[in-house]
């Protein structure tokens, strides 16, 4: 065996690149947060072939004095760390003292620097690792450093660069993590001679998520959640818009760009049901908290952290997410992306549709009963008082009592103390429906006309989800309100099935039934809920019973089925006439509830023609 011994330091340097420079744009990530940390508020990026030929960044920032310019090539050399205890308040990018090292025992390495007190310039280039020129030279204020031949000595490496495109789309991707990072420096990337951006310095976040995003902007929607001890914002894509791939997602955590599978999850988590499978969301999220309860210094190129507390930051991420997605508008549009004249994307858009609309239902029936109600707890406060003519207060007139549920929907509130539940969290953006007319179409849909839209509601859908949610209430605090029948309804049924259906009489006690065994074949029923008080109270109890027995074994949440099938069977059908009161109460309550966009079992409630879309349909 050969003896032990220390490393060459340009062998180290090199074994080191491995980690800090994995491909071009590594170089041009650690080269503009150079610039960044020195102060710049401009920054030339320019690059042939992907940057396998050549980068060069020049920048205005402070520059390095001549004598400490080969200093700053040396491993381990930074003017940006000094003590142990500042590495936990660092606010650089950089504070490791490697990149420059590095970088240049890969490369043919050139670094001209100025700062404002020196008369000249000084120049340096380093090939493979090795000072092989220092000269004084004329040159402005600030640093341009030119690497070129990246790998040339690695060829390993080498070979592992993507096409020309790819690698070029990473390096686009590192400056604008930066840019979106700092946007009081101007940014400009130049490819093979031809101008890709030019970020100006911009006066606020905002204006440079613009400038990265372009037309996409128009896509997001913005948020802010200022809490005390971090504070979120951002903007993010509205859900209709989710792209194919997951790259255009940027965390900036206190000025530092970085992937994270715990925001990333977070994020996922809060579009949940309104994404389409195989959709990404695009966002732009800054983070700001503590430094102290954030380690930066997880990996060498600092792209990732470890959050002290990772559940409290994913859960804020998570609802601040959640709430600006659902307090803005996702319904639909009745036109899918349909182009004027072309009926090809039809077919596409509702198969799209299609899915979504299967995975929502999915993720949403996947969701335990104690997340969905905890979850929603927050989004939800009590409301007492009084209340408008909400569903649950509204009973039949007592000839009515079989027939068209609907009928229920129609009559004068009999209770006025029954609270309603109304979502807090829905602001003024939030697209509330007031329709100043509303018509019955196909004995099936509700047409509801307001100023700038006409939406489409399938009746029992949007009934089914009001019910469904409601159902789900009364297990966690507030039973359902009940309507006694008149004379108790005997059902028969096999002396099996009756002990089968009795263990879930408390379950549908709670959503306003009562029912008693009576004797070996037999059940009354005593009330109903006052929801379904239209229906046949005998046919409503066995189908959900039956319902309940069938599928109870296989379900992993009982109450999840039980407020679903509830929903299904108490609700108004396709084919129940409603009158104008019923249509309104319906709407009204729709959007009240916390999903108004799907039905428990994952169809579209609501899809929606605004004049816009009209207006571009016909060419306007
Ligand atoms: N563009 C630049 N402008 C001014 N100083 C720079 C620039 N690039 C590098 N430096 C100096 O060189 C030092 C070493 O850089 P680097 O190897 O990237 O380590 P780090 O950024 O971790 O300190 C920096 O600490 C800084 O003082
Ligand atoms: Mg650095």
């Amino acid at each position: 065996m050969r003896q032990i011994a220390v490393l060459p330091e340009i062998l180290i340097n090199k074994i080191a690149a491995g980690e800090v420079v994995e491909r071009p744009s590594s170089v041009v990530k650690e080269l503009v947060e150079n610039s960044l940390d020195a102060g710049a508020t401009r920054i030339k990026v320019e690059i042939e072939k992907g940057g396998s030929k050549q980068i060069k960044v020049t920048d205005n920032g402070e520059g390095i004095a001549g004598d400490f310019l080969p200093v700053a090539l040396q491993r381990h050399a930074t003017s940006k760390l000094q003590s142990l205890e500042e590495l936990d308040s660092i606010s650089s990018l950089g504070f490791r003292g490697e990149a420059l090292p590095s970088i240049a025992s890969v490369s043919l390495f050139e670094i001209t620097s100025k700062t404002k007190d020196q008369l000249s310039g000084f120049r340096i280039k380093v090939e493979g690792g090795r000072i092989v020129e220092q000269t004084d030279i004329g040159a402005p204020d600030g640093t341009m450093i030119e690497v070129r031949e990246l790998f040339f000595n690695t060829p390993a490496r080498r070979k592992f660069l993507k096409t020309q495109v790819t690698e070029t789309r990473h390096i686009i991707d590192a400056i604008n993590g930066l840019a979106l990072a700092y946007p009081h420096c101007g940014f400009e990337l130049v490819s093979d001679g031809r101008q890709l951006f030019d970020y100006n310095i911009a006066g606020d976040y905002k204006s440079r998520v613009k400038d990265v995003l372009g037309g996409d902007f128009d896509k997001m929607v913005e948020f802010s959640d200022k809490g005390d001890r971090i504070s979120l914002s951002g903007f993010t894509i509205k859900p209709e818009f989710a792209l194919k791939n997951r790259a255009q997602i940027y965390f900036i955590v206190n000025g530092r760009r970085i992937s994270s599978p715990l925001l990333y999850s977070a994020l996922m988590r809060a579009y949940g049901e309104f994404l389409i499978k195989g959709r990404y969301p695009q966002a732009v999220i800054y983070i700001f908290m503590d430094p102290s309860a954030l380690d930066i210094n997880v990996s060498p190129t600092k792209s990732e952290v470890r959050f002290s507390d990772e559940r409290s930051i994913y859960g804020a991420l998570m609802s601040a997410v959640r709430k600006c997605i659902t307090s803005h508008d996702v319904i639909p549009s009745g036109f899918g992306s349909v182009k004027p004249g072309f009926g090809v994307e039809e077919e596409n858009e509702s198969a799209d549709y299609r899915e979504r609309i299967r995975a929502a239902a999915e993720s949403f029936f996947s969701r335990s009963k104690s997340s969905y109600i905890s979850e929603n707890q927050r989004a939800f406060k009590m409301h007492t008082g009084k209340s408008p003519a909400s569903l649950e207060n509204i009973r039949p007139t007592p000839e009515r009592k079989t027939g068209d549920a609907s009928e229920s929907l129609a009559s004068k509130p009999a209770d006025e103390r029954s609270t309603i539940v109304e979502k807090s969290t829905r602001e003024e953006s939030v697209f509330e429906l007031t329709p100043y007319r509303v018509e019955q179409f196909a004995h099936m849909f509700i047409i509801a006309f307001s100023r700038d839209q006409i939406t489409i509601i399938d009746q029992h859908a949007a009934h089914e989800r009001i019910l469904y949610e409601r159902a789900l209430k009364s297990f966690e605090h507030q039973k359902m309100s009940s309507q006694k029948l008149l004379m108790p309804v005997n059902i028969e049924m096999e002396p099996g099935m009756i002990s089968g259906a009795e263990e879930y009489f408390e379950l549908l006690n709670n959503l306003g039934f009562e029912l008693e065994r009576f004797g070996p074949r037999s059940l009354a029923i005593y009330a109903v809920p006052a929801v379904a008080s239209g229906k046949n109270p005998e046919t409503l109890v066995r189908d959900l019973l039956s319902d309940l027995m069938e599928y109870g074994d296989e379900s992993e949440d009982r109450f999840k089925l039980a407020a679903q099938r509830f929903a299904c069977h108490a609700a108004v059908r396709g084919g129940d006439n409603l009158s104008e009161e019923m249509m309104r109460g319906l709407v009204r309550e729709l959007f009240k509830s916390e999903n108004p966009y799907i039905c428990p079992h994952g169809r579209p409630t609501i899809i929606r023609y605004t004049v816009e879309g009209l207006r571009s349909q016909f060419g306007r």
